[in-house]
């Protein structure tokens, strides 16, 4: 499929709006579990035979087997910090109990939003030497980057087997899907359109939750006032989380998916509006920012009462609420508390965490049994109340999670949902490492509206829809 085509297909699929088939139960669900429709914990899952050598591309599906697989399985992430390492553990603890025969090898590399692992993959990849299965976000990320480089597997009969499909909330298969076949298994759901704010800071100053990004520019200038940040940043790639909501908040969710749609207009004066919002909130920053280790600290400084607020996924209610060593044991509505993005109330700006299988997979059964565990009911239930995150499946028990994911859970089904660009939905990586170049030179010089929108302009034309 061209290019071209790709990104018309994701924009079929953002245009419906992706009013999405529930993830978590529907106010009349009964209480008990509904039936899990994963292969049960013991079982091999795959059970046909191979059909192409195994040095034939592209690669196959995992091949059958009857034995228990055995060996390690080498699983590629980027959760190592606080509340998200937590969660991976979670779900090991899981593969662990249904596979003790297959050693889990955690080859997580540190750094938020896979800025420094994704770097490494690439290099793994490119010498042929990828680990058993590897985090990877559903949209673009996938669609237009590893499929289109050949460098994952079709999952068409891993999904025939275990019926997964039928659990995934119907708006997000295509995402993970091209030309029919699904190519990776989606763990959850991360919104990352979520303002998180120190309640007493806010009552100190005497100001109220803004709900615009006008409204938020006055809020902060109290709060500069009174000698406090407003707004916590950490390193660049936040920078580009607080781009997509700012301008989101700004353009309107069908604002937003026209960005990435055939014909764009980046060129706009509503993108120009946009950018000078992105220009003036980044004003009311941490001076610190850039030196900041990543997210958590960033975080951190709501919490601790030093900055307002911070504008960061639902990570970021994981870190917060788990309780230490894994986070910090806070107390949502007294430690913290989170509203929308400004501009964005009825919006849920999504992402998914996923795992694939390679092309050429090493070691396919062993792949095979983290993908049966990452899709099924009980691994979900283990990862996502400790990461902060919801499930992909369907049918989880919302019991087990936390307020402020129980109320993500029920805007996932009710909002407008849109695609994340740091997080790999709506770009595929040229294009957005394209944005990431002149966002970097922006940041050195955040007056300089006018240049960063020929900039961005630009990486749509040359990778991107506008050509
Ligand atoms: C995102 C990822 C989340 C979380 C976050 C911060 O890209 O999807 O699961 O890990 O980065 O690291």
């Amino acid at each position: 499929m061209s290019k071209k085509m790709l990104y018309s297909l994701l924009a079929v699929l953002m245009a419906t709006t992706l009013v999405l088939s529930a993830c978590g139960p529907a106010p009349t669900e009964a209480p008990t579990e509904a039936p899990a429709t994963e292969a049960p914990a013991t079982e091999a899952p795959m059970t046909e035979a191979p059909t192409e050598a195994p040095t034939e591309a592209p690669a196959t599906e995992a091949p059958a087997t009857e034995a228990p697989a055995s060996g390690q399985v080498e699983i590629f992430s980027w959760w190592v910090g606080g509340g998200e390492a937590a969660g991976l553990t979670a779900m090991t603890e899981v593969f662990a109990q249904q596979y003790p025969d297959i050693e889990f090898v955690n080859a997580a590399v540190a750094g938020g939003s896979g800025t420094n692992a994704r770097a490494v993959l690439a290099t793994r990849l490119q010498a042929n030497d990828p680990p058993d299965s590897w985090q990877a976000h559903a949209g673009q990320e996938i669609i237009g980057t590893y499929v289109a480089a050949g460098q994952v597997a079709p999952l068409d009969d891993f999904f025939a087997e275990t019926g997964f499909a039928d659990v995934l909330p119907e708006t997000l298969l295509p995402l993970i899907s091209q030309d029919g076949s699904p190519y990776s298994v989606p763990v959850n759901i991360h919104r990352s359109n979520v303002m998180w704010y120190n309640p007493t800071v806010l009552e100190e100053a005497g100001v109220e939750v803004p709900t615009t990004w006008d409204e938020f520019f006055e809020v902060c200038n109290t709060l500069i006032a009174a000698d406090r940040t407003c707004l916590a940043l950490g390193p660049q790639w936040t920078a580009m989380h607080l781009l997509e909501n700012v301008m989101i908040g700004s353009l309107g969710a069908e604002g937003w998916n026209a960005l990435w749609t055939e014909g764009a207009d980046w060129s706009s004066a509503e993108v120009t509006a946009a950018l000078e919002n992105f220009s003036q909130a980044l004003s009311y920053t941490n001076t610190d920012a850039a030196q900041l280790a990543d997210w958590q600290p960033a975080a951190q400084l709501v919490t601790n009462g030093d900055a307002a607020f911070n504008i960061m996924g639902d990570w970021a209610d994981g870190y917060f609420e788990n309780p230490a060593p894994d986070g910090l044991g806070l107390t949502p509505h007294e430690d913290f508390d989170w509203a929308p993005v400004p501009g964005t109330d009825g919006i849920f700006v999504f992402l998914s965490d996923s795992f694939v299988l390679p092309a050429n997979a090493p070691n396919p059964e062993a792949t095979n049994a983290w993908l049966t565990v990452a899709a099924s009911k009980e691994g979900q239930e283990a990862f996502n109340p400790v990461k902060g995150s919801i499930c992909a499946r369907t049918d989880c028990d919302q019991s087990l999670f936390n307020e402020y994911l129980q109320s993500a859970a029920a805007d996932w089904t009710t909002d407008t949902v849109v695609g994340s660009l740091t997080h790999g939905v709506v770009a595929n990586d040229a294009w957005k490492s394209e944005i990431d170049t002149a966002l970097g030179l922006f940041l050195a010089n955040p007056a300089d509206v006018a240049s960063f929108q020929t900039a961005l302009v630009e990486a749509c034309a040359s990778d991107g829809v506008c050509q």
